[in-house]
């Protein structure tokens, strides 16, 4: 190894994921993914500042990271709101005096429709959270870390739907996923200069409310597994690695990636 190769000590290495001292802005905090998320990167010293439509939908989150050792808060916010998600940072800079990492989870699913009558206000519906709401928290999130001097974190949501057709009437999920795949591309190559890692997680499919019309047709569930060479559901953990990589020094050379979490979905 060359003696112009700057190494980490063991002691620094056994620390690259260590989150302590951070603080992460979760949206759909009140969501089945967003807790899980809030509650994993807890579990490695982050803070948490959830946001969410509604606080009491954060209750047994902020419960959890606090009995962790972290705090916690729940702010009610619309991530398609411009100036909802404006003064949620404001507070989120009141209460913890900065802020590090930015998980964008708030996310819909919408009414799955054919596309040849697919309603034009549901699709735009599905649009303004997924994609709108995304880009609004990325920017002021962004736009702190740029004050603060450089460095953070943002990990956008995508999907496999993203990157895939579906039979099943994605017309509005899959190019909302899609353009989020994009656009964290897009953030990775702008603010490369600030030192800001952008990265996106693509999960296959996890059973949550935001799926409960898949699970409910056999028919479908069986398209889904069929199309996933592990053959089962994504278990709500097997995202927490991957949150907690890119929300830490582990990553810091990682940006613009699209890392799926799918049991091998876009495999082939
Ligand atoms: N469940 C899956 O199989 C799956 C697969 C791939 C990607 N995803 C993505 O994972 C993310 C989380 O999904 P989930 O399955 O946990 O669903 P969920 O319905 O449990 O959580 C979504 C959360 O987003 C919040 N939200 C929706 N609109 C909002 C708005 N305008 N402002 C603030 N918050 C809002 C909801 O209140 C909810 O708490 C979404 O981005 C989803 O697209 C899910």
């Amino acid at each position: 190894m060359s003696e112009e190769t700057p190494r980490k000590s063991v002691e620094e290495l056994k620390k690259i994921f260590d989150l302590h001292g951070k603080v992460a802005v979760v949206t759909g905090a009140g969501g089945t993914l967003g807790h899980a998320l809030c509650r994993g990167l807890a579990a490695f010293g982050a803070d948490i500042a959830g946001w969410d439509i509604k606080t009491d939908i954060m209750a047994d989150m902020v419960a959890e990271v606090q009995s962790i050792g972290c705090k916690a808060t729940a702010t009610a916010v619309d991530v398609t709101n411009d100036e909802s998600v404006k003064a949620a940072m404001e507070q989120v800079i009141k209460d913890f005096g900065k802020v590090n990492i930015m998980v964008t989870v708030a996310g819909t699913a919408g009414n799955r429709q054919p596309a040849e009558t697919f309603d034009i206000n549901e699709w735009q519906k599905v649009m303004d959270v997924n994609v709108r709401g995304t880009f609004l928290c990325a920017k002021y999130a962004g736009a702190e870390y740029v004050k603060q001097g450089g460095g953070g974190k943002v990990i956008t949501i995508g999907s496999v739907r993203g990157f895939l057709g579906h039979p099943g009437g994605y017309a509005a999920y899959g190019t909302s996923k899609g353009a989020v795949h994009l656009l964290t591309k897009q953030l990775a190559t702008e603010w490369a200069k600030y030192k800001i890692n952008v990265n996106c997680i693509a999960p296959s499919i996890f059973w949550t409310p935001l799926t409960e019309q898949v699970r409910r047709d056999p028919e479908m569930v069986k398209i889904f597994m069929a199309r996933i060479p592990m053959g089962r559901a994504a278990e709500l953990d097997d995202f927490v690695g991957a949150c907690v990589y890119l929300a830490s020094p582990a990553s810091d050379y990682v940006t613009g990636v699209i890392l799926s979490v799918d049991g091998g979905a876009v495999a082939g």
